[in-house]
């Protein structure tokens, strides 16, 4: 943050320095339910995207950003529209989506950056957070955390057009240190659930695969769409009201149904529906365990989310996979799996501290070997578990 303020003096002669710590987010157990209205957990990494910023009163926004080139600068009363693949896509969503129901008469001269890499581990919705945080403060807007998480989903389903649920967002703003954020994406109510006695630290290792691609150009909203259609069916074979496809949710479905019915359903939305409600399950003892602090337990189910997320959800890319299959059998990995949608970025292993140095080792012999188009690229991370976005003292 040091850093990022001195550059913030240079650049814009700053006097008033004010920051957002918004952190990346992993998501243990609730892989793809939340678009389906499903029960998720996710936790807050120690690594953040960092926003550094001063008000501007003649309402233009300029971004500057440490990762990716060109700066962004629009006035916030010509917002400009969306363009593919643009790091700047975000703070124009951001603007966006408050000004649906906000005046935003100042803007923000600001200075971005983050550590990790990108994909998997929600950096756009760790940035857009931290913009919209900025934006309420300097134009003294005043909201819930749970309405932080809709404008910052706003943005990614209405301006950007993923169709995702608000996993990242309830993780990235939510989460607390050393606690596991259970979201229900139906009521939009959480909790934050302690974990029971443990022999020791728990970490998370966290395996870059060198593959960055934004999920819109993934098969991400086909699935979600499969998972629609699979509910319809469900909804229609077993004589239930039909509902309008767009609004069509597993969540709607008991499980019940879905045990009678699933035979009459074709091939892949079988699939589909089988892992989401295998997931729910997942997440629900995975809860039970994490309040137990019974460690092997939630990691075989962090195992056994994996492998549904790669057979019966059908994502996932080889190298993911290798990352996966290499961590699973890792000493000191309790249990793997990929860091969010899993088509590109990360895979997540819960371990013991006390291995780091073999995981790294294994992961090392087998990675790079395997993959060598993303030898350079490749890397292997340690985080904790920290606390969600928030405003951070200069
Ligand atoms: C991405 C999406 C989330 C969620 C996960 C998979 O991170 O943005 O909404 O669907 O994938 O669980």
């Amino acid at each position: 943050m040091k850093d990022l303020s001195l550059k913030l003096v240079e650049k814009f002669k700053a006097t008033d320095i004010r920051a957002v710590r918004s952190p990346l987010r992993i998501c243990p157990l609730g892989a793809h339910v939340d678009h389906q209205g499903g029960l998720v957990t996710g936790v807050a990494l120690d690594s953040s995207i960092n926003l550094v910023y001063t008000p501007s009163t003649d309402g233009y926004i300029r971004i500057q950003s440490q990762d990716f080139p060109d700066e962004e600068m629009f006035h916030l009363d010509h917002v400009p529209e969306v363009i593919p693949g643009s790091w700047g896509n975000y703070i124009k969503g951001a603007a966006l989506s408050l000004k649906r129901d906000y005046i935003l008469r100042n803007g923000i001269n600001g200075i971005v950056s983050g550590k990790l890499p990108i994909g998997g581990l929600s950096s756009s919705a760790a940035v857009t957070t931290a913009y919209l945080m900025a934006l309420c403060d300097v134009n003294n807007i005043k909201i819930s955390k749970l309405d932080l998480v809709q404008y910052s989903h706003w943005v990614e389903t209405q301006y950007i057009g993923l169709k995702n649920g608000i996993l990242d967002q309830s993780a990235n703003i939510l989460s607390e240190n050393n606690k596991l954020m259970v979201m229900d994406c139906k009521s939009n109510e959480y909790k934050l659930e302690n974990i029971g006695a443990i022999e020791h630290d728990l970490e998370f290792v966290i395996v870059y695969s060198g593959i960055s691609t934004s999920l819109i150009r993934t098969d991400y909203n086909n699935r979600v769409d499969e998972c629609k259609v699979s509910s319809w069916l469900l909804h229609e074979i077993s004589s239930m009201t039909l509902p309008n496809l767009k609004e069509s949710k597993l969540r709607d479905i008991d499980p019940s149904v879905f045990e009678e019915y699933s035979h009459m359903l074709p091939g892949r939305f079988k699939r589909r529906a089988k892992h989401y409600f295998s997931e729910q399950k997942r997440v629900k003892d995975g809860i039970e365990a994490w309040k137990r602090g019974d460690l092997r337990s939630f990691g075989q189910l962090m195992n056994e989310s994996g492998d549904s997320s790669v057979h019966q959800y059908e994502c996932g890319c080889p190298e993911l996979i290798t990352i996966f299959d290499t961590l699973k059998n890792s000493a000191g990995v309790y249990g793997a799996r990929f860091s969010g949608a899993g088509y590109r970025g990360c895979c997540i292993g819960l371990i013991n501290p006390a291995f780091k140095k073999e995981i790294e080792k294994t992961m090392d012999s087998v990675y790079p070997v395997k993959h060598p188009k993303y030898k350079d690229l490749y890397k292997v991370h340690f985080c904790k578990i920290a606390d969600g976005a928030h405003y951070h003292k200069i």
